[in-house]
């Protein structure tokens, strides 16, 4: 009899693996999350992603009030990768709150607003004022590298970090996800300082700072000089980070850079991550999310992998 049990229990969990995972109390339906920039406010792809497939939105970075962004070249090709300095562009939290919401709440995904800002009041009254909304979680971009106050300013450092993560998380109740940036001459300890003053879950990474010089002009490309490099050409170095923090952090952490392909995407999760954002490839083709969602369901069933936590690598004490 029990082998009985155990075949069926085989047979069910062989074709229909369970997806779902839970961070910080928020259930998602499945790993894959649209990365903060890359997906607008979900109305931006309607009638090319249907978002209630995704296991979350992450919205494009809010911050007090409207930005402009920055003036000159925003986006560059780079060879596996993509330069962007957009400057935190939109239109401020209570536009969000009113007219972005409303709609992007409908489309059934988690959702999550990425909060930036210049200063710490900034943060914190944008976290006290998205608190009082729907929203199911707040991910925390202390890693914009395209802004001159604030953004990545605060995440390069472990005391910085805690400055304005600490009174973020007195601010709001919801479920907080700390962005890193690559950038961080020691990213373990700005981890460590994150989630020793509150921080639910973290994600990895934000962009790596770049640049491009326009040999016709002379001149550098961006405004700024330097630019937020994505896309495939930091994968690896994405990945490394993922399974250093998922080792040396006792909250979840959600990897990205560069994800591409279910095959990118698995190994993330194999390397420790509870879920991966997909950011630029959405760019070059829109249904990239669907297909890494269709396409981990199919290794799990081929390998007989019954929930996500089995993906996991079991790494030697
Ligand atoms: C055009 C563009 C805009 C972005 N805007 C934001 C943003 O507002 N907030 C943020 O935290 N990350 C932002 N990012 C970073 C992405 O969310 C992501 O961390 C990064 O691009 C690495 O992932 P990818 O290689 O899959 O794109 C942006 C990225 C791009 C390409």
């Amino acid at each position: 009899m029990a082998r009985y049990f155990r075949q069926v229990k085989y047979f069910m969990n062989n074709n229909n693996p369970d997806l779902s995972v839970c961070i910080a109390g928020v259930k998602f339906s499945n790993p894959v999350i649209a990365a903060s920039g890359t997906f607008g406010y979900g109305k931006e792809y309607a009638g090319m992603v249907n978002a209630a497939e995704l296991g979350g939105v992450c919205t494009k970075g809010l911050t007090l009030k409207a930005r402009t962004g920055n003036k000159g070249v925003r986006i560059w090709e780079t060879p596996s990768g993509l330069l962007n300095s957009i400057g935190l562009e939109n239109p401020g939290i209570k536009h969000f709150i009113r007219h972005e919401l409303p709609a992007l709440r409908e489309m059934g995904a988690v959702v999550i607003a990425n909060l930036s800002g210049a200063t710490i009041e900034e943060y914190t009254e944008g976290a006290a004022l998205l608190n009082g909304t729907s929203i199911d979680m707040i991910e925390l971009n202390i890693s914009c590298p395209n802004v001159r106050d604030g953004g990545m300013a605060f995440g390069l450092d472990p005391a910085r970090a805690a400055s304005v993560v600490a009174p973020v998380r007195k601010a709001c109740s919801k479920p907080l996800i700390v962005k890193l940036s690559p950038n961080a001459p020691d990213i373990k300890a700005v981890a460590a300082a994150c989630v020793n003053k509150g921080a639910d879950a973290l994600s990895v990474v934000n962009t790596f700072t770049g640049m491009a010089i326009d040999i016709k002009k002379r001149a550098p490309v961006f405004n700024n000089i330097t630019a937020g490099l994505s896309g495939p050409a930091i994968r690896p170095i994405a990945l490394r980070i993922t399974w250093e923090l998922a080792a040396a952090v006792n909250v979840p952490v959600i990897g990205l850079g560069g994800i591409a392909s279910a095959c990118d995407a698995l190994e993330f999760l194999m390397a420790g991550a509870a879920a991966v954002e997909v950011g630029a490839a959405t760019f070059c083709h829109p249904q990239t999310m669907i297909e890494i969602i269709e396409g981990i369901k199919g290794y799990m069933i081929e390998n007989s992998v019954s929930c996500l936590n089995e993906l996991k690598i079991k790494r030697q004490q």
